[in-house]
């Protein structure tokens, strides 16, 4: 059986780490694996960590590019590897431009689809955008649904999918960070090495989302840094995004903080370590709401709405939106009330047990005869 794996973005890369891993235990599988590159810098240091090695590598990073222009492409150059390799499945993990390009590529030369991650639907075309609706494109040409948990099921089989073709798997991203997360970890990076963990609380602040730059992410921004300046024992760490956007409104509110920490994006291993030493999380990426519960911290999601309705659930995230004031008040709460806080912080696995790579690989192992 040949297995032809593609992505593009530094969460994509992640969350296929493990199934790529699986795949390579299995002598019965020949693995095609092949990058778009829309993230360059951010894509390679996942590749690093988990000595990946792409055989085709469409490098179609530009800065600053287009929606229209990442989807064509990424369709282009798909289309010729597919061609070329004729895989018995094409395997797409998430939302991204790349994902819903892969899917389009491959359904154009009639090659079976594999979603990892289907089913997640926030009810918004337009948040998160674009990613929303291209989960919903990809799921329409897929033809087997890998959904991390019961509710992404139940939104398919809404959708009118059958279920013979939705498999529950968990999120392949408790796999990962199994791999990464260690006792006693040591940073590489001084300003990390530096900081008191003990008697200091420390804040990780992430975000990239399309909707939220502008007032949104000034909002977040200027919120934290007022949190700040009202919290002698706080201090901020924001690994920032690559994105040039996200990075000129960081530096504006938040830059002469000297207890906002504006570093540069973090490799896997360190940031999830990071995650694991720090007070709370703050954000409006979808992969950290997933890894923040399994990681026992209370996670703000800065969005109006969330496609992972499991951890607000269980009460280890809370959606806070994007206002000053929410932001604001919800951040002193976590920081003023104990209650609030434990209440929070207790780590919950709504999202898997870290063996969905495992199970993915056996089902498609199953499912295809060859
Ligand atoms: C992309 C995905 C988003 C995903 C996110 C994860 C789309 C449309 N968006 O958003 O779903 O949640 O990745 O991080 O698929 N840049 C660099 N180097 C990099 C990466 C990005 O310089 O390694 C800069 C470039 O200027 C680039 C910009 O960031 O133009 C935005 O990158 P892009 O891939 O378009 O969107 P993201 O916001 O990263
Ligand atoms: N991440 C990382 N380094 C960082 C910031 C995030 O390795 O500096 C990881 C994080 O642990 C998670 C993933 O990147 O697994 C999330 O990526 P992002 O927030 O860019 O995308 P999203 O999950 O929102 O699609």
């Amino acid at each position: 059986m040949k297995i032809m794996t593609v992505f593009g973005t530094r969460p994509e890369g992640i969350k296929m780490a493990p199934i790529i891993k699986e795949i390579e235990k299995r002598p019965e599988i020949e693995s095609v694996i092949c990058i778009t590159a829309q993230h360059r810098h951010m894509l390679d240091q996942v590749l690093k960590l988990f000595e990946i090695q792409p055989d085709y590598d469409l490098n179609i990073f530009k800065p600053g590019q287009s929606l229209t222009e990442i989807t064509t492409r990424a369709i282009k150059g798909l289309e010729e590897v597919i061609i070329k390799e004729r895989p018995d499945v094409l395997l797409v993990q998430g939302d991204t431009t790349t994902v819903f390009a892969g899917a389009l590529a491959a359904f154009y030369q009639k090659v079976k689809i594999g979603h990892v991650e289907a089913g997640l639907r926030s009810g918004n075309l337009y948040s998160p955008y674009p990613e929303e609706a291209n989960r919903k494109l990809t799921g329409v040409l897929t033809n087997y649904h890998f959904a991390p948990t019961d509710i992404n099921r139940q939104n398919l089989l809404r959708e009118g999918y059958p279920d013979e073709n939705i498999f529950i798997t968990g999120n392949t991203v408790i796999d990962a960070l199994k791999y990464t997360v260690k006792e006693g970890y040591l940073f590489d990076n001084q300003i990390l090495n530096d900081l008191d963990y003990i008697n200091k609380r420390i804040i990780l602040l992430t975000s990239h989302r399309r909707e939220n730059i502008g007032k949104p992410m000034e909002n977040i921004f200027k919120a934290v840094n007022d949190i700040v300046e009202c919290h002698e024992d706080v201090e901020v760490v924001f690994p920032m995004h690559l994105n040039p956007k996200v990075r000129d409104i960081a530096k504006e509110f938040m830059g002469p903080n000297s207890r906002i920490h504006l570093i540069e994006p973090l490799e896997y291993e360190p940031f999830t370590n990071l995650m694991a030493k720090c007070h709370f999380v703050i954000t409006d990426s979808g992969g950290l709401q997933e890894e923040a519960p399994t990681l026992g911290k209370p996670v703000l999601v800065v969005r109006e709405e969330t496609e992972r309705p499991e951890g607000v659930e269980s009460g280890t995230a809370k959606l806070i939106g994007t206002t000053f004031e929410g932001v604001y008040n919800n951040m002193e709460l976590l920081l003023k009330d104990k209650d609030e806080y434990n209440r929070m912080a207790k780590a919950v696995n709504p999202y898997g047990d870290g063996r969905a790579g495992e199970r993915i690989v056996e089902i498609l192992l199953k499912q295809i005869k060859f």
